[in-house]
């Protein structure tokens, strides 16, 4: 039988995903038929990163998953006409990638790159910073990616601490969870790594109570989503040094507006939400991998707890 999936990516992804996910699912035994423009009552599986998030999909009546090539689900997952299995990407590629860039950021700030490395002031300051087993890095959410950055940072030696909602072990990482948890990592913190989703429960996570539980001149890395964060209170803590600087990914509105403060602001490193991306050759195999699973029967990887929100 050829299964039939409808890419609702937008044509610039459909020619980049084309032949690697037609040469994954020849790898499981799935012969598939990969098209923008199938009739909608005929197609069997939906791969997922649709420009707009109103795309009605009452028509897909027989579609039996639909696959996402994005990790953040909170402009998809409240589509009413989602109805069908929602699985996320989990991608090799896209952690590996994020895993770079979370340990770029954070050794820059580790061994002041920007005051010593890069010095132009002719001062031989010859202070060296500590190693990395004295310095405290917390990183909220343990998922796919805070978990392999998690693990990574504390491979490097330094001292780990993490937070998610449901109790977790990771090697060589102080896991904590629920609100005291959330306190003991905050104040440990000296680079702080968010990689929280963005739900009802973690809007604005980081406000001016939460900052105020940093240490003083604590630095924020946040690769996660721009909502995490009270952007007033981040601004104030900044000028009052409470937070020495942040290194900002991902913001409430993108692309971040020309006359929004967090540019200009000598405290602030913007990033254009680029800190990690899903790359089609190892992205296409989970896909496959799912198609053969709802072929065979078997449950889908990554699906998305509708309830929890990601
Ligand atoms: N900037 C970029 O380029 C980029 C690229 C990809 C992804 N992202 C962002 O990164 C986020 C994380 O991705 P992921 O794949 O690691 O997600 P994930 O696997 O779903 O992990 C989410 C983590 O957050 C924790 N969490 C969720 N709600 C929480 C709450 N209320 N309190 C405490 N912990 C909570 C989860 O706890 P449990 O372990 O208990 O479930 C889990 O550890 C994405 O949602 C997306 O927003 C950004």
């Amino acid at each position: 039988m050829i299964v039939k999936v409808q890419f609702i990516t937008g044509t610039e992804r459909f020619e980049e995903y084309r032949e690697p996910l037609a040469r994954a699912l020849a790898a499981v035994g799935i012969a598939a038929d990969l098209a923008e423009d199938h009739p909608e009552a005929e197609v069997d599986y939906i791969v997922y990163a649709p420009s707009d998030a109103a795309v009605d999909l009452s028509g897909y009546s027989r579609a039996r998953a639909a696959l996402g090539l994005w990790a953040g689900v909170e402009t998809i997952i409240g589509n009413p006409t989602l109805t069908m299995p929602y699985a996320r990407m989990v991608d090799e590629g896209l952690t590996q990638g994020m895993v770079e860039w979370v340990t770029g950021h954070v050794l820059r700030h580790h061994l002041g790159m920007d005051a010593d490395t890069c010095r132009r002031d002719a001062a031989w300051d010859t202070r060296v910073p500590p190693l990395a087993g004295n310095r405290r890095l917390g990183v909220l959410g343990l998922g796919a990616l805070g978990a392999a950055c998690a693990t990574t940072l504390a491979g490097l030696g330094f001292d780990v601490a993490g937070w998610s909602r449901r109790p977790k072990t990771l090697d060589g990482v102080a896991c904590h969870a629920g609100g005291d948890g959330l306190a003991a990592v905050l104040s440990h913190a000296e680079i702080l790594v968010l990689l929280l989703p963005h739900t009802a429960a973690t809007e604005n996570i980081l406000d001016a109570d939460r900052l105020a539980l940093l240490p003083k001149g604590a630095v924020i890395l946040n690769p996660g989503r721009g909502a995490l964060i009270d952007d007033a209170a981040l601004l104030a803590a900044l000028d009052a040094g409470q937070v020495g600087h942040a290194t900002l990914d991902a913001f409430r509105v993108e692309p971040l507006p020309p006359d929004d403060p967090y540019w200009a602001h000598p405290g602030v490193t913007v990033t254009p939400h680029l800190a990690s991306v899903t790359r089609p050759e190892t992205a296409a195999l989970v896909i496959a991998e799912n198609i053969r699973r709802g072929e065979a029967g078997e449950p889908f990887l990554h699906l998305v707890d509708r309830d929890a929100g990601y």
